[in-house]
């Protein structure tokens, strides 16, 4: 291939479809052309390839269904991650189950439904004619993917977690000394860390910790974790200042407070892979092409004896998904495809990469037959072993208001049931129970919070299934929470609030301090006087915990081998969070752009078996 050939392709097919969200295609046809590499689903598994590859000379079609808000300043202002969640220029809505126990569901307090009206009702006791729908669970479909409304928090996982990646793939470049030469790669961190790291990669880091949390009552908090993780109090400081995303010996052992490193610059402006792809396509430099408002329909297969994966199929026109809020079914969108030579990329996320698998053929055979989709490859574990970090927080008032409610911290907690850390907090005066249309709840200035995040949860066993074989919609998705484990996840997250608890008690109550606390939930009562059973706080955890760090949906080991490939079909591989074997640590979105960034190799690795 002629990188200027090439180059100027880029250019071509980039005048052709200009990146502005707005350009209106032309109204009854779109060019169907050919590439080296499609790559579908713009956010942190599909960006930086994509870019990765047009760098290395390929002519690249990155397909995102939804459109450009990396001007939106809910997104780029990080502080404003809460509106930006909310946002519908960004959103995709959707509503899953977290068991079959209807009875369990029918408890879960934040339940949504829709009113006659078309508005959202959320609790227990809907208006007349209201339908349930669910468990509300946000996307963001637009480009950047997730990561343009997420909070930024970046956690290299436990060395662990890569480790056992490498030991049951049998492939040592996923061991975590490896790894982490990924993750200096692409970042550029701002902050100063005893260990190496990179500098000039395209993702910004910063930590949190110098510029926010230096409130009194910030800096009161984090001693008492402190002390309650064995350091004194001398050492408060320091310990606050660690990187968490360090080269430290036996670092998934380590405990107590840590520096916050987020994906946002020092200005705190938010850094993703929306930002970078869309600077790359505006450099020129390269044969990138970002085509927008473009939702896949099916991969397109050259059916011989073994299928060979060789190009897409695809709807354009803007919020066509239907779990997009501003969509109208009566919108069909201008059907196009598009051709690869080489391979394609299906980097969808958790919930559409096994659905596009299996619009594809790709999939459990009785779930495709049922909806008479032709089977391509019988891949039973396509939607299967979705798994997630539980989450769940303990929720006070203080005595008075929170002098910086802005202002929290990251402390992590080894349960008596972790074969490592295993509880990932943190603690400052706002709230957060989970999610629904308009989250989170105010509960008033004097509110303080310890959220929970559960690294390595023992039950995998969610599923991702069609509900039609209309690409439009959203698939039906059941969590199956605690369906294996449970005694041992439960325990660990009544640990996890039990630690938190036990230094809240601790807090010295002088004339004006925040202690006492008054526990919400899940034990409700003056922290220190509380009478609830350990048992009633488990349920309360078991039934009201919620997530949002969905992986494994289409994973390595059972769907793909250790290069992201797709068994039983060629040239087509799945890069983002659906990969994971399991939960990587607390936050998945630096270990997918790690991953993404991995993925890069592999592919450019088998690029000249392909002709
Ligand atoms: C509210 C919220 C807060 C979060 N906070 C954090 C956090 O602080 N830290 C952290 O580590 N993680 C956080 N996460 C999780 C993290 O953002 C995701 O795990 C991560 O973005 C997953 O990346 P991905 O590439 O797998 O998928 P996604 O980010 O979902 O990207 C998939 C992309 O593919 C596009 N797409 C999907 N289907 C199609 C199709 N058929 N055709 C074309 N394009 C398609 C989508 O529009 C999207 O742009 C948060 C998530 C949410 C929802
Ligand atoms: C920001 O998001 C909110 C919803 O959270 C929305 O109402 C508002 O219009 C958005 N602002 C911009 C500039 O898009
Ligand atoms: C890093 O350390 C240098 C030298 O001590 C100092 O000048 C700089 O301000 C520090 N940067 C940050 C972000 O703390
Ligand atoms: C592109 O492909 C679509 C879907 O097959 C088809 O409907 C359309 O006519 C094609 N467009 C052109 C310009 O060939
Ligand atoms: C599948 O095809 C059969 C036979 O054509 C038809 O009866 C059935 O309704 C189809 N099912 C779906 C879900 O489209
Ligand atoms: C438990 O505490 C609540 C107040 O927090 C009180 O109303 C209740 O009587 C107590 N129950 C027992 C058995 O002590």
């Amino acid at each position: 291939m002629a990188p200027i050939l090439s180059v100027l392709s880029g250019f071509l097919s980039l005048a052709a479809l200009p990146l502005t969200a707005n350009a209106a295609p032309s109204p009854s046809a779109v060019a169907n052309s050919t590439y080296d590499y499609i790559v579908v689903g713009s956010g942190p598994g599909g960006g930086p390839l994509a870019v990765n590859l047009a760098k290395a000379g390929y002519t690249v079609l990155l397909l995102e269904a939804g459109s450009d808000e990396t001007k939106n300043v809910n997104v780029t202002f990080w502080p404003n991650f809460l509106l930006s969640g909310n946002d519908p220029a960004t959103r995709w809505d959707f509503f899953v189950k977290h068991s079959d126990d209807e009875a369990r569901e029918s408890r879960y307090l934040r339940t949504t439904w829709r009113k006659k009206d078309g508005g959202f009702y959320v609790g227990l006791d809907p208006p007349a004619g209201a339908e349930r729908l669910g468990i509300y669970y946000p996307r963001a479909g637009t480009l950047g993917g997730c990561a343009m409304h997420n909070a930024c928090l970046t956690m290299n996982p436990n060395d662990y977690d890569w480790n056992l990646i490498a030991e049951e793939t049998e492939d040592d470049t996923w061991k975590a000394e490896n790894m982490r030469k990924y993750l200096i790669k692409l970042e550029k961190a701002h902050y100063n860390s005893t260990y190496a790291h990179g500098h000039d990669g395209w993702l910004d880091t910063t930590m949190l910790e110098s510029g926010y949390n230096t409130s009194p009552d910030a800096k009161a908090m984090i001693q008492l974790a402190a002390q309650a993780a064995g350091f004194d109090v001398s050492q408060t400081s320091s310990v606050q200042q660690r990187d968490m995303n360090g080269n430290q010996p036996n670092r998934d052992n380590l405990l107590g407070p840590f520096g916050g490193v987020s994906h946002v610059t020092p200005d705190a402006q938010r850094s993703s892979p929306g930002f970078y792809v869309k600077q790359v396509v505006e450099s020129g430099k390269y044969p990138l092409t970002l085509q927008l408002e473009s939702l896949v329909t099916k991969v397109i297969f050259d059916k011989g004896r073994s299928p060979k994966a060789v190009g897409v199929e695809y709807l354009k026109g803007k919020s066509l998904y239907l779990a997009d809020p501003r969509s109208n079914p009566s919108d069909k969108g201008i059907p196009g495809k598009a051709y690869a030579r080489k391979e394609v990329i299906v980097s969808g996320g958790a919930f559409n990469t096994p659905q596009i698998l299996m619009l594809s053929g790709i999939g459990p055979r009785d779930q495709l037959r049922k909806f008479n989709i032709s089977v391509i490859a019988n891949s039973p574990d396509v939607g299967q072993n979705l798994a997630d970090n539980y989450e769940t927080s303990i929720l006070s008032q203080a005595s008075r208001a929170v002098d910086d409610p802005g202002d929290f911290f990251p402390n992590f907690f080894k349960t008596s049931v972790g074969k490592i850390r295993d509880i990932y907090m943190w603690c400052g005066g706002f709230s957060f129970e989970g999610f629904w249309p308009g989250f989170p709840e105010d509960h008033g200035p004097k509110q303080y919070e310890c959220a929970l995040a559960h690294m390595n949860p023992r039950s995998q066993a969610g599923t991702v299934e069609l509900r039609s074989a209309h690409p439009r919609d959203p698939p039906a998705i059941n969590l199956n929470f605690f369906k294996d484990g449970a005694d041992l996840d439960l325990q660990a997250l009544y640990e996890g609030a039990n630690s938190a608890r036990s230094w809240l008690a601790k807090a010295p109550q002088t004339a004006n301090s925040l202690a006492p606390f008054t526990e919400m939930h899940p034990c409700p009562g003056v922290i220190g006087k509380q009478n609830r059973t350990v048992e009633s706080q488990k349920t309360y955890i078991k039934e009201q915990s919620y997530s949002h760090h969905a992986t494994s949906s289409a994973r390595i080991g059972d769907v793909l081998d250790s290069k992201f490939r797709v068994k039983g079909v060629r040239g087509l591989r799945v890069v983002d969070a659906s990969a994971f074997p399991r939960v990587p640590g607390a936050f998945p979105v630096l270990p997918t752009m790690m991953i993404s960034e991995k993925a890069s190799e592999d592919v450019l690795a088998d690029a000249k078996k392909w002709t």
